[in-house]
């Protein structure tokens, strides 16, 4: 018969989990096991705590729906999705653009435009262009490259939240034509607040941060043969650019829309950005983050 301590029950957990036959599976319990045993020792949890934790992780579990990921949110704004995309892109056996979070509001299906098209059905302020080239690692262009963009409006606002329906708008899917260019019209969007009216929200404010994100748009970029990317170009003169509350900003995704003699499309601002993608590894894990509606189990 065993006396357990708050010590030695960690050796113990980890005797039971010994048979797990997958070993990927039992490599991250057993670590998740001794550092989550070590963080109760650490802070001394108390009954009254753990019991406040249980009731968080519950109030995630409810608050998430087929368009919105609690607990998703809660890994952004505590830093754990952008180490794990860091930890991916260093994986990477090349080069690419570095990643930045999918956030929540990715959407399959968003309507296929040409090149030069609007992504905005109504913008109410002139439009600024983005443009650029998808290459390989080695700036060889990556021809009918698929490229999906999202981004908020001028207010700040995804079309779920500026509609409160479901219609698709400022998002898109592009082809890169045989040189590997795409360009196409927008807004320049407005920075936002990260949704605050659920228990993730309640803990930010707690914490005394803001909740912002800085003004950005988002890609999701592939090719066959190359590892999806999955980023976000972030624009300079955002008052959050040094503090965005789910740690997504990177210096080589910072943009501004100045005149530009070079862009496709005269008489608006434009934003220049190459992306490059690297050569895929067999094997690979999928991406960082999701479409909340996969998440849900089926309706019965
Ligand atoms: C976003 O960029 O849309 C986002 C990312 C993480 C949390 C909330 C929003
Ligand atoms: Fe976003």
């Amino acid at each position: 018969m065993q006396d357990l301590d708050e010590n030695t029950v960690t050796d113990a957990a980890l005797a039971q989990m010994a048979g797990t036959s997958d070993p990927r599976l039992k490599q991250i319990m057993d670590a998740a096991v001794r550092h989550l045993h070590a963080f109760v020792r650490d802070v001394e949890l108390t009954p009254a705590e753990w019991l406040t934790g249980i009731q968080f992780l519950t109030a995630i579990g409810q608050a998430c729906t087929p368009i919105r990921q609690e607990f998703i949110l809660l890994s952004d704004v505590l830093g754990v999705s952008a180490v794990v995309n860091a930890l991916h892109d260093r994986k990477a056996r090349e080069l690419g653009t570095q990643s930045s979070l999918l956030g929540p509001f990715y959407r399959e299906g968003a309507p296929d435009l040409q090149l030069g098209d609007c992504i905005v059905q109504n913008p109410s302020v002139e439009p600024i262009v983005i443009y650029g080239r998808i290459t390989d690692n080695a700036g060889n262009p990556l021809p009918n490259a698929l490229l999906q963009v999202w981004q908020t409006n001028e207010h700040g606002l995804y079309d779920l939240q500026a509609t409160q329906g479901d219609s698709m708008d400022m998002r898109a899917n592009f082809r890169t034509d045989a040189q590997g260019r795409y360009f196409f019209r927008t807004v320049r969007p407005l920075g936002y607040s990260i949704p605050m009216d659920g228990p993730v929200g309640d803990l930010v404010q707690r914490q005394n941060r803001h909740g912002f994100r800085p003004s950005h748009i988002h890609f999701l970029i592939g090719a066959p043969g190359y590892r999806e990317l999955v980023t976000a170009l972030y624009f300079s003169d955002d008052a959050h650019i040094d503090s965005d509350t789910v740690f997504g900003v990177s210096g080589s995704l910072v943009v501004n829309a100045k005149d530009d003699p070079d862009s496709p499309i005269q008489g608006l601002r434009a934003v220049r950005y190459d992306f490059r993608l690297a050569r895929a590894v067999v094997d690979e894990a999928g991406r960082v983050g999701a479409d909340p509606s996969r998440l849900m189990p089926a309706a019965e």
